[in-house]
């Protein structure tokens, strides 16, 4: 009944990894994370062009919301595999075939807990009815497509021969791939390649089967332990962009990736991944969730090739080999000559935008991006590459918004109170606000409020200076929560309260999407 495919067999188990990016689904699911159906669908196309394998594109069921997702990216994504997650329960894989339904190639990934607790406490099931149930649900997920997935979840928590006996009734049932989840982040390298050991050597099938890594990094082990199970025999490895993730995250996709090509030695496999849209998919991201990454994060932190101190720049200059065990290049970063200053003209940004990565943006992003990168030129000595980064990100984080920043002034310091007037464009219309606040910050966000009235909660409000010095650009993130519902907007401007203000906006904007979804309203006051 196998229909060979899974990467035919991930190239018949030879070196070949499947890359199944869970960004979408598993990391969608941290807080503060969710994104809209446009932003999902950008990061999706990103992940399609880098050569990611499986694209995890949501959970149907959860809601509408992310049936619409799986829906859209499945009808978008035309090389990777579209997986949508489901329980073991009919009206959940019912729901994900559905949405799968414009999938070039769609799989549906069904899951079911099987360690003591959670069939305990969770479930509150006895294994046999689990065991029944690993059957029917896969049955029932073949009926929709060849490619299905199964999981038990806990599995490394999972006593080893029921296990086995679940692993053994998901492949007769029809499972093409067997992901065995390190859930709570529990394993070790050691265990958790034993793991994957024992199922190959005791399981009827598995190694007609792909076998996958899940792995959460609750103690900081999730790319070891991704790659020790890939070294016991796995053929697809679970990651995100950036690790993002429940908890500490999931394993990190451009960590695993560059881990197999710079030490082949250790981990002689291969993969589809073009390593050079690394940064490429990590901004994009971090600017669509608000989550940046830590400066030191590998592979992807600001600092991960930079060398700062005297020693390490003296090799560097005379042998790039003494300090980097990788180039930047090899990730998407350039060591461009291309200098930017307030003589740069739209060709030279064009061009610079290029070598940025940034190669589909629109019209307007690119024309509100060119004219702020000049009035930024004006202001500031030198421009850097991350000062242009984040304008663009920012611009085009706007291009298609509702409500839009037009001016603003404010009066701060210690004497008297802090006020702001803003401008805004609302739906086309220009209005204006002005009030008071503790502090410019809150006065901005209270003005705003006026124009927008809202209900949401500020979760968080966190500002970043882009590169050094006391002209640096500020970039700020701003959370607001309504109804259950996270959303994150981002700002850059040299002016820290702008910044502010935009950021405070971009979000607004995220939430009358999500408000929209379930009952277009009126906008302003
Ligand atoms: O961590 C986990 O167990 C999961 C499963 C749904 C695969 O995300
Ligand atoms: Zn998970």
């Amino acid at each position: 009944m196998t229909t060979e495919t899974p990467a035919a067999v991930a190239e018949r188990q030879g070196d070949r990894v499947i890359i199944f990016d869970t960004t979408l689904r598993d990391g969608e699911q941290s807080p503060g994370c969710s994104m809209n159906l446009e932003e999902k669908l950008k990061i999706a196309r990103v992940l399609d062009e880098m050569g990611v394998d499986v694209i995890e594109a949501g959970f149907p069921i959860a809601s509408n919301g992310d049936f619409e997702a799986v829906q859209e990216v499945a009808k978008t994504v035309r090389n990777a595999v579209v997986a949508g997650l489901a329980r073991a329960t009919a009206r959940d894989i019912e729901r994900a075939g559905e949405a799968l339904k414009g999938a070039a190639r769609p799989r549906i990934h069904t899951f079911i807990s099987t360690s003591p607790l959670h069939m305990k406490y969770k479930l509150q099931m006895e294994p046999d009815a689990v065991l029944q149930a690993v059957i029917d649900s896969v049955t029932l997920a073949r009926r929709f497509t060849d490619d299905v997935e199964w999981s038990p979840e806990d599995g490394s928590r999972t006593e080893p021969d029921f296990l086995c006996r679940t692993v053994e009734a998901a492949i007769k049932a029809g499972a093409t791939t067997i992901n065995i989840p390190d859930t709570v982040g529990y394993a070790t390298p050691e265990d958790y390649a034993a793991i994957f050991r024992m199922v190959l050597e005791r399981v009827p099938g598995a190694d007609k089967v792909i076998l996958s890594a899940h792995t959460h990094n609750d103690l900081g082990l999730a790319v070891a332990n991704a790659l020790a199970a890939v070294q016991a025999g796995a053929r697809q490895v679970e990651c995100t962009i950036n690790g993002i993730g429940e908890r500490a995250g999931n394993a990190a996709m451009e960590e695993i990736v560059m881990a197999m090509r710079t030490r082949p030695d250790k981990y002689p496999f291969h993969n589809r991944i073009v390593t050079q849209n690394i940064m490429k998919a990590s901004r994009l991201l971090s600017s669509v969730t608000g989550f940046q990454v830590q400066p030191n994060k590998a592979i992807v932190g600001a600092n991960a090739f930079a060398h700062e101190s005297g020693i390490h720049q003296d090799g560097m200059l005379k042998h790039a080999g003494t300090y980097e065990i990788m180039t930047p290049e090899s990730v998407g970063l350039t060591r461009s000559n291309l200098v930017m200053g307030k003589h740069s003209g739209r060709n030279a940004f064009r061009t610079k935008l290029r070598e940025l990565g940034f190669d589909d943006i629109g019209d307007n992003a690119f024309q509100d991006a060119f004219q702020r990168f000049k009035d930024l030129a004006d202001r500031k000595k030198e421009i850097f590459d991350e000062d242009i980064i984040a304008l663009v990100d920012d611009s085009m984080a706007r291009d298609s918004e509702r409500i839009r920043f037009v001016s603003l002034g404010v009066m701060a310091g210690s004497i008297g109170a802090q006020t702001a007037q803003i401008v805004l464009e609302i739906d086309g219309e220009t209005k204006w606000s002005q009030t008071s606040g503790s502090g410019p910050v809150d006065a901005i966000f209270n003005a705003i409020s006026q124009l927008v009235p809202h209900e949401a909660k500020l979760q968080l409000y966190q500002v970043n200076a882009v590169t050094g010095g006391t002209d640096a650009q500020a970039e700020v993130t701003v959370r607001l929560e309504e109804a259950g519902k996270t959303v994150a907007g981002q700002g850059a401007d040299y002016d820290t309260l702008v910044a502010s203000a935009r950021a405070y906006i971009h979000a607004l904007n995220k939430l009358l999407t999500k408000r929209e979804k379930s009952a277009p309203a009126a906008l302003s006051a």
